[in-house]
């Protein structure tokens, strides 16, 4: 463990000073392409200004014999494109045991370090996988001649890494933020969901059988499904706010299901996530819609802090008790409001009619 005096000193010499905070950025969506698929690619630059979050995906999802074609794509994408201040430009490099890592990361840092944001990292098991990569991104980061570091994003994937996630969080200033990666993560726990993310029919619990009817334990009885995931992202959502870094929920593998993947994301979202994966165009809608506070929720609050005066004791508002810890409450969605009404227009109208109404 490094003593709290060096934690901010660079790792190597002349790279860049580490940050002392993540950035406010719009980070409600984090849309994933594959940068071997040549149409995929070619649509990039039109999604520029219009998702939070673009990453070229190098990992899992792209075929063995593609791995150099898409990190050669992803090379091309980061010097052509100019991905302005309201997008993120992120990839997600091969896991660190993979024979394709190292060479990922030593060929795109001094390449297109200067455009890359964040780099996530799969399948992280313990802070000694942050730290080997915090080292290496510092020495790449000096011999590029960097002025910026740039942060990492782990998957939660791993039984170990779940179990180390607080480790994981603290590791490095670098650390932006973790995001559940539901598929990997049920194979290492030998869950038997056999999908990506969602919830599953067969994880419920069934109403107990009524006394009067005589079908017993055959009769009607309502089943309520339970969200399989509901731990894990509530201990991640924890592990991420005590080290001042962001949560996200991954993959939502069934694309046709988008009323199923928008309760998923609100799940994550009301539990305290501030984004998600998308795997096709159709979720960043979902993504985007369910990540933005809603223009209802935004009246409420600001009623909230308007009837909360100095802040202290408590009011009624429409028979229900506010207080100090509601006011909070409040405020944390206000912040994100404003901050997402500074860079996206449409939120900006949507919110100030909410103000005038
Ligand atoms: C994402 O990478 C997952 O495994 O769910
Ligand atoms: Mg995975």
């Amino acid at each position: 463990m490094r003593s709290a005096k060096d934690f901010f000193r660079p790792l190597a010499m002349g790279a860049p000073a580490p940050l002392r905070e993540i950035p406010v950025r719009p980070s409600r969506v984090i849309h994933f392409f594959d940068p071997s698929n040549a149409k995929m690619a070619a649509k990039v630059p039109d999604l520029v200004g219009t998702v939070d979050i673009l990453l070229g995906n190098l990992e899992d999802g792209v075929k063995a014999e593609n791995k150099i074609a898409a990190r050669e794509g992803l090379l091309g994408i980061g010097r052509a494109v100019d991905f302005g201040s309201f997008t993120q430009f992120w990839t997600r490099l091969n896991a660190l045991d993979s024979p394709w890592f190292l060479d990922d990361v030593t060929a795109l840092i001094p390449a297109i370090g200067d455009k890359l944001d964040v780099v996530m990292i799969p399948k992280v098991e313990g802070a000694e996988d942050i730290h080997y990569v915090d080292r290496l991104l510092a020495q790449l980061e000096a011999k590029a001649g960097l002025t910026r570091p740039v942060m990492v994003h782990a998957i939660l994937e791993t039984a170990r890494g779940m179990a180390n996630v607080e480790e994981i969080c603290a590791a490095s200033p670098r650390m932006q933020g973790l995001s559940l990666g539901p598929a990997d993560l049920a194979a290492s726990r030998r869950m038997k969901t056999t999908r990506v993310g969602g919830g599953h029919p067969g994880y419920l619990v069934r109403q107990d059988p009524d006394p009067a009817d005589p079908a017993g334990i055959d009769g009607q009885r309502a089943t309520y499904q339970q969200d399989l995931w509901h731990y894990t992202i509530a201990r991640m959502v924890d592990a991420c706010a005590m080290n001042g870094i962001l949560p996200f929920y991954g993959p939502f593998g069934d694309i046709k299901d988008v009323v199923a993947c928008e309760d998923q994301f609100r799940n994550a979202y009301l539990l305290g996530c501030v984004g998600a994966w998308s795997l096709h165009p159709a979720q960043i809608t979902v993504a985007k819609k369910v990540f933005s506070p809603d223009p209802a929720d935004v009246v409420h609050a600001r009623r909230v802090v308007e009837a909360m005066g100095d802040g202290t004791g408590a009011v009624m508002l429409g028979g229900k008790m506010e207080d100090d810890a509601s006011l909070k409450q409040c405020q944390v969605l206000l912040a994100l409001a404003d901050q997402l009404a500074a860079l996206d227009p449409a939120l900006a109208a949507a919110y100030a009619d909410t103000a005038a109404g």
